[in-house]
Parts: structure tokens; C-alpha cells; sequence
């Protein structure tokens, strides 16, 4: 019986490849046979991820996914070159304004959380899905957040992009349902990642309190339900955001 969970001939883009979920997601597909292409807007931490994952010039490629023009040329450069894309993980993002009341949060502000962590994953998504038609194979994973289904307050920018995202998920999901692709979502909730460096001891004791687990979750944890829902394992189901979040969010 064949492996499913393998990645053996397969091309896999990860984009918000150089920290935290995108790098340990790298981890985990290389050591499954994956060819991983990994984009990121960050030149130096994604010089240090093609060390320490021994990737070629061409596995490597700057994207500021928050550029549609950029995005577009990205997917037809990698295209152009491999011949095919197997499987999209876009971990990309940014939070954008916390601890900030609606009201306070400049529209600049607010858009730019939004072309990042929304218009980024439709602009991927739009552009991989006629090469996956093409294939009649596909798999596309997003990273969204337990803030997507639940809301944080002070938050609004970062909220609205990790919701949109999984109502994307779902009607694109029953479009292409029929040709061989899959397109889910992962929710993740506090993960130890660079994201969280800068958060406040208080503001993590107040997550953590609402992990029945007790803990932060790994990005390698996360890593693994995104390789499951990147692969040819994930053949039944679509349109679905997979809960990462230690117990906290049980639907
Ligand atoms: N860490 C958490 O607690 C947590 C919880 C829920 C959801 N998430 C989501 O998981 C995803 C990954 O987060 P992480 O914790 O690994 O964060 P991270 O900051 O460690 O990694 C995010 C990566 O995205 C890249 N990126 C940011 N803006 C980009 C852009 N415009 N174009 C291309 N790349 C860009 C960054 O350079 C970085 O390498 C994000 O979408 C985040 O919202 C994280």
C-alpha cells in the first residue's frame, strides 16, 4: 500500500517560509520527500532557512504576498520551472494593531493587515488553482487563527483577515471539489513562534488560562496538521479549518 503522507515527486510551495509554522512546516515536508519551494519577504531569515534546510538558489524566493503583481509572477516563475505545483501552504502573515479599539485604528492600518493576511491568501489561491485544474491534483493549506473563529478584542484588523479566510475556504472549496483539489484552513492558538516574542507575560498567561492543555502549542505540532491536510492523505475533505489549538476550540 502506497503512503500517503508522503511527498515523494511532489513540488510544495510554503510562503511565510523563514520563521515559526512555515519553517517547521519546511522541516517536516523535506523530511517527507517534498521538493519545498519557500517564500518569504524576509531576504536574511530566508537566506538562513535555505542553510539550514540545504535548499538550491531556485527553492528560494523573496514575495511580499501583500503585492498582486508580485504574487502573480511568483506562482508563474515557480510554474514555469518545476513544471508543476503540488501543494500551496501560505503561513504568511502579520497581526497588525493590538490592544487597539475599533475606533483608533487609522484605514491604512486596517488594509494592510488585510491585503497581508486576506488578499495575499485569495491572490495564491486564484493563481495556483488553474495549474492544480491542470493536473487534476491539488492541495492548498492556509494558516489562520482561533482569532478568526473567535475574536480578540483590540484586534479588529487581524480578526477580519483570519475569518475571511475560512469562509474563503469554504465556497472555493465546494468549486473544486470535483477536480481532484483540496483547499483547507489550519486554526492555530498561541504557538511559540518569533509572532509571540514581543508578547507580554500577562497576555500570554490570559491565552495559555484558555488552553485546556495548559500550554503553548510547537510550530512543529502545527506543522503536522498542515502536512496531513497538504497531502494526498487529505482526500476527503475540503473547505474544512483543522482546530490547532490544545482543546480550545473543539468545532
Ligand atoms: N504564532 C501564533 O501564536 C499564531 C496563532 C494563530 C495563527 N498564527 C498564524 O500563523 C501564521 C504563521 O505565523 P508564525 O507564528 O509562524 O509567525 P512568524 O512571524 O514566525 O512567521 C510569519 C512569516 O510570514 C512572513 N511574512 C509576513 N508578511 C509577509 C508578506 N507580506 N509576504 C510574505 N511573507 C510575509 C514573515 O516574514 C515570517 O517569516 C500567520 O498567518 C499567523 O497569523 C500564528
Amino acid at each position: 500500500m502506497s503512503d500517503n503522507t508522503s511527498f515523494d515527486g511532489q513540488v510544495v510551495m510554503v510562503v511565510g517560509a523563514a520563521n515559526g509554522i512555515g519553517r517547521a512546516t519546511i522541516g517536516l515536508l523535506k523530511s517527507r520527500g517534498a521538493r519545498v519551494i519557500a517564500l518569504d519577504l524576509n531576504a536574511p531569515a530566508l537566506e538562513a532557512v535555505k542553510v539550514e534546510f540545504s535548499l538550491g538558489e531556485e527553492q528560494v524566493k523573496l514575495l511580499d504576498v501583500s503585492d498582486q503583481d508580485a504574487v502573480v509572477k511568483a506562482v508563474s516563475e515557480i510554474h514555469r520551472a518545476e513544471g508543476r505545483i503540488d501543494a500551496l501552504v501560505n503561513s504568511a502573515g502579520m497581526t497588525g494593531p493590538t490592544n487597539r479599539r475599533l475606533n483608533t485604528i487609522d484605514w491604512p492600518e486596517f488594509e494592510k493587515t488585510l491585503r497581508v493576511n486576506l488578499f495575499g491568501a485569495i491572490w495564491l489561491t486564484q493563481n495556483v488553482i488553474p495549474i492544480m485544474q491542470g493536473q487534476k491534483y491539488g492541495r492548498i493549506v492556509h494558516v489562520s487563527s482561533i482569532a478568526g473563529k473567535e475574536g480578540n478584542p483590540g484586534m479588529a484588523p487581524y480578526n477580519t483577515s483570519k475569518a475571511g479566510m475560512i469562509g474563503f475556504i469554504k465556497g472555493v472549496g465546494k468549486e473544486v471539489a470535483p477536480e481532484g483539489i483540496t483547499i483547507n484552513a489550519v486554526a492555530p492558538a498561541v504557538i511559540r513562534t518569533p509572532m509571540n516574542a514581543d508578547t507580554s507575560d500577562e497576555t500570554l498567561k490570559y491565552m495559555i488560562a484558555r488552553i485546556p492543555m495548559g500550554r503553548v502549542g510547537e510550530a512543529e505540532e502545527v506543522a503536522e496538521t498542515i502536512c496531513f491536510a497538504a497531502s494526498k492523505a487529505c482526500s476527503f475533505t475540503t473547505g474544512f479549518t483543522f482546530d490547532a489549538s490544545g482543546g480550545r476550540a473543539t468545532y
